[in-house]
């Protein structure tokens, strides 16, 4: 069957058949591009192929698409714009058979297990949301940059199925990055590339599991529910510890007799509070003893404000631990690029688990990452997004002392989220549902809880996506929220 079909333009793909039963020419284009718009693969907005280059692709007249065009322009499917085209319409009227441009995407379906006040629906205007660096700041000319020469220069064996540690090239960057920014000590061979700690999480309970029962893993309480979720549906039996104002109480992780513990030393996920010298090394030391692994979640060490560094817990206990980094929080989420330093003794099977989960990571993500660290635009946009957040975290702290009588900020030497104690407990979903009606997100330290309470003393505010002003104007909605559920 003869079928031409059109590449140029918008992504839609039309075609005309010249069978002895098929409509006439006209009427195929026209139903063609009618169920281009109705089921979304031309949305409002866009604009068609001139006419001339539509009916070249087609192999029709151009008479013949123009009527076409005319004809949906006159149902109101499109528009025409003098001088500059045809174009789906934005708004777009309600069709006799029903039909509208699809919408963009189904939404999400929610994780269970997860507590509503934890994850409302849809994004709020001024949204303190944790867990996003300043997207905008990315720094696309640069990525750019570093993915054309990647390009140019990975040899074509790169391209196969490789080393699921990641790029050799990239190791051997990381290395020498960790080492010299966070005291980490390492062989370039113990680095594994990952899709994120979330994946690194799945993988290490895999890596650990054995016949003696599922892995146990020590989890700081308060802590992210994604993380526990995660461990969890990997296979892990999950045993909250708790926190306190010295960070992750050590000898809480020793009764808790797991094989793994996953601690944030550097800036504890969500209070800010930094895991004190004596604990840190009577962690490392209790799993010397017996063999345990700590995983040092070192999720946002590239943001220190006011405070001395402090080095990373792999530096005390190599042998012990397995050391997590991101770039979510330096450069995007979605990358989807973090990175794991696994102790020599439980390489293989980390790297088995890798193997067997994807084959490996991307491969030209790596290698643009790789030339940003070499470069040096690694390092210049971390400084560059340090001096940033810095005004935004003293706009948060200025606007706290000035909005909110009786509260007090903690955990701000680091980090791009600060937490927030109220004056007094309030009610957590009333909070959230009264600061949503200001179009303000926040989020209560009691949804971090492994058994979250109804009442919350206080809110987890991120910072790092928002500007100075509209953290002022946050702050004043969380006032105000605040008073309305008092
Ligand atoms: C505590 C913690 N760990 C790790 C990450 C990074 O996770 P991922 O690399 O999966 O994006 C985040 C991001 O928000 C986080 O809050």
């Amino acid at each position: 069957m003869p079928v031409e079909e059109s590449n140029r333009g918008p992504e839609v793909l039309l075609a005309v058949r010249r069978t002895a039963d098929a409509p006439p020419l006209g009427a195929q284009v026209e139903a063609g591009l009618r169920a281009a718009v109705r089921d979304g693969r031309l949305r409002p907005g866009d604009r068609l192929p001139p006419s001339r280059t539509l009916a070249r692709d087609l192999g029709v007249s151009r008479r013949l698409v123009v009527d076409a065009y005319d004809q949906l322009v006159a149902e109101a499917w499109l528009e025409a714009r003098v001088g500059a085209g045809t174009f789906v319409r934005r708004a777009l009227p309600a069709h006799p058979d029903g039909a509208r441009a699809a919408p963009p995407d189904d939404p999400v379906p929610a994780p269970t297990g997860v507590p509503a006040t934890a994850r409302p629906d849809g994004r709020p205007r001024i949204d303190f949301f944790p867990g996003h660096p300043d997207l905008a700041a990315f720094p696309r000319a640069d990525w750019q940059r570093a993915t054309r020469a990647a390009l140019r220069e990975l040899p074509d064996a790169a391209l196969g199925y490789a080393d699921p540690r990641g790029l050799r090239e990239l190791r051997v960057a990381l290395a020498a990055l960790l080492a010299r920014t966070r005291g980490v000590v390492c062989r370039p061979g113990q680095i594994v590339l990952c899709q994120g700690v979330v994946q690194a999480l799945g993988l290490l309970v895999r890596a650990t599991g054995g016949p003696g029962g599922p892995v146990r893993v020590a989890v700081e309480d308060p802590y992210l529910h994604e993380h526990r979720d995660v461990l969890h549906h990997a296979g892990a039996e999950v045993v909250p510890v708790p926190v306190d104002e010295l960070g992750v109480r050590d000898e809480a992780v020793a009764a808790a007799r797991p094989d793994l513990a996953l601690v944030t030393p550097a800036h504890q996920c969500p209070t800010g509070v930094v895991l004190a010298a004596g604990r840190r090394v009577a962690l490392a030391r209790w799993a010397e003893r017996h063999d345990a692994l700590l995983v040092e979640d070192d999720y946002d060490a590239e943001y220190r404000y006011d405070r001395a560094p402090v080095a990373a817990l792999q530096a005390l206990a190599p042998r012990q631990v397995v050391y997590l980094g991101s770039t979510s929080k330096t450069l995007a989420p979605g990358l989807r690029l973090a990175w794991m330093v696994v102790p020599e003794d439980r390489l293989a099977a980390v790297v088995q688990a890798k193997r067997y989960a994807d084959g490996g990571s991307p491969v030209l993500e790596q290698a643009a990452f790789a030339r940003l660290l070499a470069a040096g635009a690694y390092d210049r946009h971390v400084r560059a997004a340090r001096r940033r957040q810095r005004g935004r975290r003293d706009a948060l702290v200025a606007a706290v002392a000035r909005e909110l009588d009786g509260a007090r900020v903690d955990g701000v030497a680091a980090g791009l989220h600060a937490l927030v104690r109220l004056p007094a407990a309030v009610d957590a979903a009333a909070l959230v549902a009264a600061a949503r009606a200001r179009d303000v997100g926040v989020y209560p330290l009691s949804a971090y809880r492994a058994d979250p309470p109804a009442k919350t003393a206080a809110v987890v505010l991120g910072y790092g996506a928002l500007g100075e002003a509209a953290i002022a104007q946050g702050v004043r909605g969380l006032a105000a929220a605040l008073r309305d559920v008092r």
